[in-house]
């Protein structure tokens, strides 16, 4: 390819690509399926790469994200950022109007727009380009978010239509309540805790320093601020329906409202309505829609006064205290769960609600039998907010936290600065050993096929089990005998034991299930310092060096290397040759660059074994796959392939590539 044909070709691809994006996160039109889209995408990476004189900071390959840590600068806002005050009544809103109309004797009209539940930004906009990203921060100066906020693809990197040269626009990125809970179920998965709500995990998420992260969470954004000068139009409203055709999401939502009488019908309509909506809302924003008039009426020190917030009560209930339970998780974390007289709550029979932890329970001052107040709000779990007293009983006794694990009757314990009580018998206690042999054998570490919970509880109780070397001792005679399982079952089983042993060691380290190491910091820490011995044997300070590691991460995994019991374990799975070190033909620079990218390889290489060539694979975050299938991105040929395999991924239009250009793909 000449390079006016790559130029051409490039082109005709981002514009394809935005278009397709732009459909499908703001227009939720799906006009072409994930393997066609990937299929592009891939091509446009790979042409990028070589004739990088055409890609651009808007390419919708700068979606990806980046590996590299990055330290976010702060930048002074050039508009204050502020927040709005709040109501909770409708008197309150008759309020405002009143003190609006103190101060205007011109006819003005309202908009009602929904209050997003998530983090707000500000991004600008020069000459179509998106330029920068900022955070709130204290609302003079925020955090440049920029790389995160250009892996969200409802927004537009590059505008469309006629757009203003130079403007900004805010809006609330947001993570919708399916990629929560998807999300949280992960975090379960390996042992981290999970978010509260959705506003916590989008900024959360907009702040970690890795981008490529936030780009597999797949986080949205709403705009509704338009700000700068000569702007097309002096409407709220109408600015907001020019910028949609600029390319931004805009809520279907907002509505005019010329008095106080339809801003009501609004609040009440949505105060039902928002329960259907894939996003969390907590109230209703009414602005002035001119901006003339919201000018002229300016701010007061902390919030405009062109503009309300009203909030949606969180719906409350009472009901009684049964019994406090208490959950032990994989790390020994003792929870506090409150059994109560079954009620109704936001359409939802509850019966449990989270105590979170020891202080909690004291805050409350909850007593046995008490009647208590619970609130769903934005949280999944409800929550207990207040005891009734006056229904409380005198004689009743306090609710205090146990002194001994419910499991193993171990002394609890608690280190400073913690919250949660931890039952210190990780060898012995029971949910502490079937949570981190879970999480060993779960698809993000050793991926044992075949194992799930119930097998894990069955061999537990059958005292095949005992920690995560025991399953590599596991005989098929001892699982056979078991009725639960058949033949074919246990062969499964064995079969992904062995399969587990090339697992790239940063898996193996994460499977360990040491506290705070999740996978990203298994990833690090297994790069940086490529062995499990210089991993084990490092001190504070060569661990704190480690990009992400802070001396809470550092500690834990000192500590856990220094119990005897956790080195006779990596002994024991030394000799059954796990990987416990980095394995690779390029053990420097691994990458996410294969990210997303399903490989499938066949032949014989020159550069590589096939285990490393797999490895390689692996280790620059694509997935080596062994079947060909539409789905597959690349088949790597080595000699004497064979000519089906060959003939296959040629009618499946699936790039065939060298093992040469592999290795160009992760540069
Ligand atoms: S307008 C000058 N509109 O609520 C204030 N804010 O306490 C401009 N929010 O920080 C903000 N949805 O994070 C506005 N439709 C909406 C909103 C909204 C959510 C958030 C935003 C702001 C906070 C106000």
């Amino acid at each position: 390819m000449d390079q006016q044909e790559a130029a051409n070709r490039i082109a005709y691809l981002v514009k394809e690509l935005d278009r397709q994006n732009y459909n499908y996160y703001v227009l939720n039109i799906q006009e072409i399926d994930d393997y066609a889209f990937d299929q592009m995408m891939a091509e446009l990476i790979g042409l990028e790469k070589a004739f990088p004189e055409f890609s651009t900071p808007a390419s919708p390959s700068q979606r990806v994200g980046s590996d590299l840590n990055q330290e976010f600068q702060q930048v002074a806002h050039k508009y204050q950022m502020l927040s709005l005050s709040n109501t909770y009544s409708e008197e309150e809103v008759m309020e405002f109007d009143q003190r609006v109309r103190k101060l205007t004797d011109e006819d003005f009209e309202y908009v009602c727009e929904l209050k997003f539940d998530g983090t707000s930004v500000s991004l600008t906009y020069e000459n179509g380009l998106l330029v920068r990203a900022v955070t709130r921060g204290d609302g003079q100066k925020g955090d440049d978010v920029t790389a995160n906020v250009k892996t969200i693809k409802s927004i537009p990197l590059q505008l469309k239509g006629d757009y203003p040269p130079e403007f900004e626009i805010r809006g609330e990125i947001l993570l919708p309540f399916n990629e929560f809970d998807r999300l949280n179920r992960e975090r379960d998965e390996i042992g981290e805790q999970p978010f509260a709500n959705v506003r916590n995990a989008a900024s959360g998420t907009l702040k970690l320093q890795n981008s490529s992260v936030v780009a597999s969470r797949k986080l949205d954004a709403y705009l509704y601020y338009v700000l700068g000068n000569n702007l097309p139009d002096d409407g709220h409203l109408e600015l907001l329906k020019h910028a949609a055709t600029w390319g931004f999401k805009i809520s279907e939502h907002t509505r005019k409202c010329h008095n106080l009488q339809e801003i009501f019908e609004y609040l009440h309509e949505w105060n039902i309505k928002r329960k259907d909506l894939p996003v969390a809302t907590d109230g209703v924003v009414i602005k002035i829609n001119s901006t003339r008039l919201q000018q002229e009426l300016g701010f007061t020190a902390k919030s405009p006064r062109w503009a309300i917030a009203y909030k949606f009560k969180a719906e409350q209930e009472s009901t009684t205290l049964i019994s406090v339970s208490y959950q032990v998780g994989r790390t020994g974390a003792v929870t506090p769960v409150a059994n109560l007289e079954p009620v109704l709550l936001s359409g939802t029979v509850v019966r449990r609600a989270t105590l979170h932890n020891a202080d909690n329970i004291q805050s409350l001052d909850l007593h046995e039998g008490d009647v208590v107040f619970i609130e769903k709000g934005g949280e999944i779990i409800p929550k207990i907010i207040r005891v009734d007293l006056s229904e409380r009983h005198p004689m009743t006794k306090r609710i205090e936290f146990i002194t001994h694990c419910p499991e193993c009757n171990t002394l609890l314990v608690r280190q400073e600065g913690e919250s949660a009580w931890y039952c210190p018998n990780d060898a012995g206690c029971p949910p502490q050993i079937k949570g981190k042999l879970e999480h060993f054998i779960g698809r993000k570490s050793m991926n044992i096929d075949g194992m799930g919970s119930e097998t894990i509880d069955l061999f537990f109780q059958k005292n095949l089990i005992r920690n995560i070397a025991d399953l590599y001792d596991l005989q098929k005679s001892q699982l056979i005998s078991l009725d639960r399982l058949g033949e074919k079952s246990v062969n499964r089983i064995f079969e992904s034991l062995e399969i587990s042993k090339s697992v790239p060691f940063e898996r193996v380290l994460f499977a360990l299930g040491i506290r705070f190491v999740g996978e990203t910091v298994a990833r690090k820490l297994a790069r940086e310092l490529k062995s499990i011995g210089r991993i084990g044997s490092a001190s504070l300070e060569e661990l704190t060096g480690v990009d992400e590691i802070g001396s809470k991460i550092a500690e834990s995994i000192i500590s856990w290397f220094n119990k005897e019991q956790n080195r006779t374990l990596i002994d024991r799975l030394r000799n059954h040759h796990l990987n416990f070190e980095i394995v690779s033909a390029e053990k420097e620079g691994a990458t996410e660059k294969l990210k997303g990218l399903s490989i499938i390889i066949s032949g014989t290489f020159k550069k590589f074994t096939r285990d490393e060539i797999k490895a390689f694979i692996e280790l620059n975050g694509g997935k080596n796959v062994t079947s060909l299938s539409p789905k597959t991105t690349y088949l790597v040929a080595g000699e004497n392939i064979g000519p089906s395999k060959l003939e296959k991924a040629q009618k499946l239009k699936i790039p065939i590539i060298t093992e040469e250009e592999l290795v160009e793909l992760t540069n």
